[in-house]
């Protein structure tokens, strides 16, 4: 199985970046996961969308021929930082790539909430967009204080938060095979 990930945050040190890596690496056996690169991504422009930049279109071509997307996101404001929802307007447009394609989300902050209300809008966004796009039920990771869980390397070192992720990559593995019938 093949799966991108998009990130929400462009800074170098990001906790949800490390959170994405740690995946890649943890669950290399059980599928492969490309990192996107979401910072590259010109504004989302109407008067382009037909014939946007190659990176877009690149882009757009990597989320359609993968199998599923990882949608990683930190909280800004309460809500999606303004670099995914610029994902999601070049993604919603056009040949509309995220039709009929899985996905499934987590996140992580350094508050404790673990980036609840960004993932309850990312849910209704991507619900709402009309896009089909189905999305694995349940299996919420906020991942709350991920600055006392994370070590330098990028490695998840709180216990409960890796049992929990290998239940829910077991839970995302059994709902795609079952999607995919
Ligand atoms: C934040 N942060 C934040 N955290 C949170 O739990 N709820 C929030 O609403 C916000 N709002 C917010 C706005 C802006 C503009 C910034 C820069 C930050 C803190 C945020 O969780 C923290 O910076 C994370 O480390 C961001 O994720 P990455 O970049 O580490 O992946």
């Amino acid at each position: 199985m093949k799966v991108v990930a998009i990130v929400g945050s462009i800074r170098k040190e990001s906790y949800n970046l490390k959170l994405a890596k740690f995946i890649q690496t943890r669950y290399q056996e059980r599928f492969e996961l490309e990192i996107l690169n979401v910072r590259d991504l010109p504004f989302y422009d109407q008067d382009i969308e037909n014939d946007p930049p190659v990176v877009v279109k690149e882009f757009k071509s990597k989320v359609a021929n993968a199998d599923a997307v990882l949608w990683v996101t930190p909280e800004y404001n309460g809500t999606i930082p303004g670099v995914l929802g610029n994902v999601i307007d070049w993604l919603s447009r056009v040949d509309k790539v995220m039709i009929g394609k899985p996905s499934w989300i987590m996140g992580a902050s350094m508050g404790h909430l673990g980036t609840v209300k960004a993932q309850l809008h990312l849910r209704e966004i991507l619900f709402a967009l009309g896009i089909s796009s189905p999305l694995l039920p349940g299996n919420e990771v906020y991942v709350g204080a991920v600055h006392e869980k994370i070590d330098k390397e990028g490695t998840l070192t709180h216990e409960p938060t890796v049992q929990f992720l290998d239940t829910v990559v077991d839970n995302f593995i059994t709902w795609f095979n079952h999607h995919n019938r």
